[in-house]
C-alpha cells in the first residue's frame, strides 16, 4: 500500500454536465483533460495535493482521486489503460514508483492509469467497478454520437 497524503475520493460522476467545475483544459494522447490545474478537495475536505484533473473524453479517470491501484488495467478486456508515467506499462506493481520529496511526488503522488486505448471501450464497466477508489467513471455510449439528437 502507498503512503498517501490525502484522501482520495471518488470521481463526480456528474461532472460531464458541469462544465464549470470541470472545464476542458487539453487533450492527451487523443483524450480529454478536464479542470487540470484547478484546486480540487479530497474526501476530508482538504485541497488535494495534486491538480492533475480528469484523463478520457469517455472513459474518465480522476487522476487526483486515483492511487495507482492498477487493478482497472487487470479487469479491461480491451486493454484500455496503461500507466501514466511508466509508459506502455500496465497492471499492478507495474507502475512507476515515486520517491517521496521528488519533483515528480510532487506533480503526481502516485502513478496514473491513462485510458489511452478508450476508443477500443465496450462498455462492460468492469474498471468503475474494479477500482477500489472509485476514479473511473465511463459515459454511456449515447454520449458518444454526436449525430444522435
Ligand atoms: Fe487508479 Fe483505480 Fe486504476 S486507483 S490505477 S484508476 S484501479
Ligand atoms: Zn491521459
Amino acid at each position: 500500500m502507498k503512503k498517501l497524503d490525502f484522501a482520495s475520493k471518488p470521481i463526480d460522476e456528474n461532472f460531464f454536465e458541469n462544465p464549470q467545475e470541470y472545464p476542458l483544459t487539453g487533450y492527451h494522447k487523443g483524450h480529454a483533460v478536464r479542470a487540470e490545474g484547478k484546486q480540487r478537495y479530497d474526501e476530508h475536505g482538504k485541497p488535494y495535493p495534486t491538480k492533475l484533473g480528469i484523463h478520457g473524453t469517455n472513459v474518465a479517470v480522476d487522476w487526483d482521486s486515483c492511487i495507482a491501484d492498477g487493478s482497472c488495467m487487470e479487469s479491461c478486456p480491451m486493454n484500455g489503460f496503461e500507466w501514466a508515467l511508466a509508459e506502455g506499462k500496465t497492471g499492478k506493481g507495474n507502475d512507476l514508483p515515486i520517491e517521496e520529496g521528488t519533483e515528480l511526488w510532487v506533480k503526481y503522488r502516485t502513478d496514473k492509469a491513462d485510458p489511452v486505448n478508450e476508443a477500443e471501450c465496450i462498455y462492460c464497466n468492469a474498471c468503475v467497478v474494479a477500482c477500489p477508489a472509485g476514479a473511473i467513471s465511463v459515459a454511456k455510449r449515447v454520449e458518444l454520437s454526436s449525430q444522435k439528437v
